[in-house]
């Protein structure tokens, strides 16, 4: 590790230390009193307030059927819409899911996409999103709608069929029927349906776009777990980018999910803001001014005063698995800062006598490494690609076997 990489590791806050600033030696005294110290400082300064869960209704009928998808996969598709709230701030999700085909429970990654269900394959059964979307031609999104036209555009991101072939299942939903991302989505939101302020000056702890997806994640998963082809044990929670970010913070508020992913979710994210590598919390607060609570854009040009970093959202998701990938391109994301959040999260697991990343330097590209914490840096640019998406399932296969079967130990290409 480069001396750099030391001094920043160094000048992290302690994501073990309670309110008294002592930090936690046992799981009993993280659990009871670390933790919840160090989720209040991520509530109060970087994502808001987490909101209590609310009664998921599942509007009219779950569309239930065959799909028969590219390379003879034959998949059950689940089509349902959920209503948060009543009355004429309600909102729907729409949700999507395929599930191998074969007998019994079967772990599900979950998570949210930008370009509506139908974006994500070009499955022509798939109902064509109504959210509101930025306008973008080439993906076929005209008047801020979804046409025709833009089925299966994103389906780079989702390799069902491969997952499949994985014995995992794959739920999405679009981001937009959440948060339509823009300043003025908040009043299409479902903070909205719930009754949270949109107008005006906001609470300083007030949630915002991110923690909307988080918390509309958590909703989504109190109906999958519903479903007998879901083993409710084994659902993990992953999201890209924007949607990674949103990914982390929901494994942190929700601890059903079982397997938190964060792929390139950078400033915000995984990444860590005091390096000020890549985005900054300036540049992201200025552009994305909906993402998080108003007082996190009061950091801006003094990180070092932000009570937190992203190894305390990673922390979060201990002694749960949890996996980090970044794109060696992706450099505004910061890759490296990524891979040292984790490193610094490692006390959280130790703590549980478990290895998180276990001492690995930043490896080269395409190459994982860690235990219970894995990472990998893949080449190329910011996206979520089929390789990640395999690395994602290799962890998943040691550390969610099926009920009955031990995890592994091996940590697949740790060290490597
Ligand atoms: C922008 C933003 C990032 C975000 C990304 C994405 O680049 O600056 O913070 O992760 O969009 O969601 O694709």
């Amino acid at each position: 590790m480069d001396a750099a990489a030391v001094a920043t590791l160094a000048a992290l806050p302690d994501p073990l230390a309670g309110p008294d600033g002592r930090p936690a030696t046992t799981p009993e005294a993280w659990r009871n009193v670390s933790r919840p110290h160090q989720f209040a400082l991520l509530e109060q300064h970087v994502y808001g307030r987490r909101l209590p869960p609310t009664v998921t209704h599942v509007e009219g009928e779950v569309e239930r059927g065959e799909a028969a998808l590219a390379d003879g996969v034959v998949a059950t598709r689940l089509q349902a819409r959920l209503r948060i709230g009543t009355g004429p701030k309600s909102r729907l999700i729409d949700v999507l899911v395929y599930l191998p085909r074969r007998d019994g429970p079967c772990p599900v990654f979950v998570g949210l996409n930008f370009r509506g269900n139908h974006a994500e394959h070009p499955d022509p059964g798939i109902r064509l999103s109504q959210a509101w979307l930025p306008n973008d031609e080439k993906t076929g999104i005209v008047n801020n709608r979804a046409t025709e036209a833009s089925r299966g555009s994103n389906s780079r991101r989702f390799p069902v069929e491969s997952m499949l072939a994985r014995g995992y299942g794959m739920a999405t939903a679009c981001s937009a029927d959440i948060f339509p991302d823009s300043p003025e989505g908040r009043g299409d939101s479902v903070l909205a349906a719930v009754g949270r302020p949109v107008t005006g000056e906001l609470p300083a702890d007030e949630p915002g776009a991110i923690a909307a997806w988080a918390w509309g994640l958590s909703r989504i998963l109190d109906w999958l777990v519903m479903l007998p082809e879901v083993d409710p044990t084994r659902v993990i929670v992953v999201g890209h980018s924007r949607l990674g970010k949103a990914a982390l913070w929901a494994g942190a508020c929700d601890e059903r999910f079982a397997m938190v992913v964060s792929n390139d979710s950078g400033c915000g994210g995984a990444a860590l803001e005091r390096r000020r590598v890549g985005e900054t919390v300036a540049d992201i607060t200025k552009r994305f001014p909906n993402w998080f609570c108003p007082a996190f854009a009061g950091y801006a040009g003094h990180v070092e005063d932000l009570p937190c970093d992203a190894h305390v959202l990673l922390a979060m998701t201990a002694p749960r698995p949890l996996y980090v990938a970044s794109a060696i391109e992706d450099t505004g994301a910061d890759p490296e800062g990524e891979f040292l959040a984790a490193v610094a999260a490692e006390p959280a697991w130790k703590l549980f006598g478990l290895t998180g990343l276990g001492g690995v330097a930043w490896p080269p590209v395409n190459t994982p490494v860690g235990n219970h914490v894995g990472y990998h840096v893949r080449t190329g640019k910011h996206d979520l690609l089929e390789y990640d998406w395999l690395r994602f399932a290799d962890f998943a296969d040691r550390h969610l076997p099926p009920p009955g079967r031990p995890a592994s130990k091996a940590t697949g290409a740790s060290g490597r």
